[in-house]
């Protein structure tokens, strides 16, 4: 990737920006108002904003390796406890993909080194679900079915935050588990009943 032509590729875009709204940058500098935090894959080709179609300013975004939400993390936990308590989003996607490395390579017996401990996390899922996931037949099934269940177990952890479990409380706040299909680009809601989930969870993880 030619680093200068970015930079060439931006006054395009700049250019492209005013044509259409002479007041967009004035505009996008008054501050943010996003409604939806998005919590996603760092993998290039699943973008946040392009995939869902909406423009700058809509979304809250956070990505790391296969979209994991461990509660001791302090990057994920300071952006949800942001992203709730002070941009007041009233919606927060969990959104995994079909094809992603993170979970490939939490299914291999490799040392990884410095990425063990984050992968170990997608390993306790399969844990968690190994009866499932045995019973399937062939690696791109169980594959395909451990990105699904690595997205409603990171679900569950953000579920597991008291701020989650506050805002729940005072506003509804809701949680939806998604997988994007980077094969078709279809995006696909695993449709996880947020309210039961939470009902259960809460059995164990109630903090508030
Ligand atoms: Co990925």
């Amino acid at each position: 990737m030619n680093i200068e032509q970015i930079f060439l590729n931006n006054k395009v875009w700049i250019e492209q920006k005013l044509k259409n709204d002479a007041a967009y940058f004035e505009n996008l500098s008054k501050g943010q108002n996003p409604k939806l935090l998005y919590i996603g894959c760092s993998d290039s080709r699943v973008t946040a904003e392009e995939l869902m179609g909406v423009q700058p300013g809509e979304v809250f975004v956070y990505r790391n390796i296969a979209n994991m939400i461990p509660n001791t993390d302090l990057s994920a936990m300071s952006v949800i406890n942001y992203a709730v308590t002070h941009l007041k989003v009233d919606n927060i996607v969990v959104c995994g993909h079909y094809y992603c490395n993170g979970v490939k390579a939490a299914m291999q017996s490799a040392d990884l080194g410095i990425l063990n401990p984050w992968l170990r996390n997608i390993r306790d899922v399969y844990r968690l679900h190994k009866p499932e996931l045995d019973a399937l037949q062939s690696e791109e099934e169980k594959y395909k079915r451990l990105v699904e269940l690595n997205v409603q177990e990171q679900c569950f952890n953000v579920i597991k935050t008291p701020d989650v479990q506050k805002a729940y409380k005072e506003r509804k706040l809701t949680v939806h588990g998604w997988v994007f299909d980077v094969h078709s680009g279809n995006l696909i809601d695993l449709k996880i009943n947020f309210g039961k989930i939470l009902e259960e969870i809460m059995e164990i993880y109630r903090i508030i």
